[in-house]
């Protein structure tokens, strides 16, 4: 059902208003008023010059580590400069009145605890952090040196970006735990992604097989806006502070 956005169906304000367990699934689009560009934008416009196959996949890393660890530093320098939106900070509003409300993201920007969500899933890692490419786990501190890709100080393989790549899996505890979510949840959110890349975009069909309402907000049409109960078309920082607003205290 398409709802109206100015004025909210009675049905799904009756839905937002008892929902005491909602799973917000995020993509790129909820980051988008803030400045981070979607996967979309950055084939189009700013960043169409970069080849996701060569910077965001295992091969890429082995064929140039230092290109990929340069255009990794450049996205954290960028994503340090930018702030959360009202979409981000909608949701921590929301947590704080729904403490049953658990975030799950395809974002690596970490832009949700900056906002003040600490119930936060991270399917796709988080890309301020970064890890041994060899397996020796996440590294808190590292130095940069122009021309080099920083090393392990265990194995001396390089250091890698803590974020999932294109054919790489997702953390197996990550998700495990948005799948159970969204199993005990009674509300699910698809916010701002194309609903295109699994697994995150089966979440939806988990809770829609369960009988759990989904409400989806997006400015465009995607493949679940015609299972969704409610397909709000607009922008992530305008429609989710009029959700928040109508649900109470
Ligand atoms: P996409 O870039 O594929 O899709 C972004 C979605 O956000 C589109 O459907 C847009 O219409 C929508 N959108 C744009 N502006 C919006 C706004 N202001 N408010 C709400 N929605 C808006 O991003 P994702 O679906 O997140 O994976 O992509 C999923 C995964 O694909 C990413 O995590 C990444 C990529 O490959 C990995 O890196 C593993």
């Amino acid at each position: 059902m398409m709802a109206e956005n100015r004025v909210l169906d009675d049905e799904l304000v009756a839905l937002l208003r008892q929902a005491q367990r909602v799973v917000a699934l995020t993509g790129a689009g909820i980051s988008a008023e803030s400045g981070v560009p979607t996967f979309r934008d950055a084939q189009q416009g700013l960043w169409a010059e970069y080849d996701p196959m060569e910077l965001a996949t295992p091969e890429g890393f082995a064929r140039n580590p230092l290109r990929v660890w340069e255009w990794y530093a450049m996205r954290r320098a960028q994503v340090a400069k930018v702030q959360p939106n009202a979409g981000h900070y909608a949701l921590a509003q929301w947590a704080a009145r729904r403490p049953g409300l658990t975030v799950v993201t395809q974002n690596v920007d970490g832009l949700h605890q900056r906002a003040g969500s600490d119930r936060v899933i991270e399917l796709h890692g988080n890309i301020t952090r970064v890890r041994c490419a060899a397996g020796h786990g996440p590294v808190a501190e590292w130095q940069e040196k122009a021309g080099e890709v920083p090393r392990c100080c265990q194995c001396d393989a390089y250091l890698r970006p803590d974020v999932v790549w294109f054919g790489e899996l997702l953390p197996a505890a990550a998700l495990a735990s948005a799948e159970q979510a969204v199993a005990a949840a009674d509300l699910v959110l698809s916010i701002g992604t194309s609903s295109l890349v699994q697994p995150a975009a089966s979440l939806p069909y988990l809770a829609l097989g369960a009988g759990v309402p989904v409400v989806e907000i997006n400015p465009e049409q995607t493949p679940l806006s015609a299972d969704a109960r409610f397909s709000l078309r607009g922008k992530a920082g305008e429609l989710l502070p009029a959700l928040v607003a109508c649900i109470g205290d």
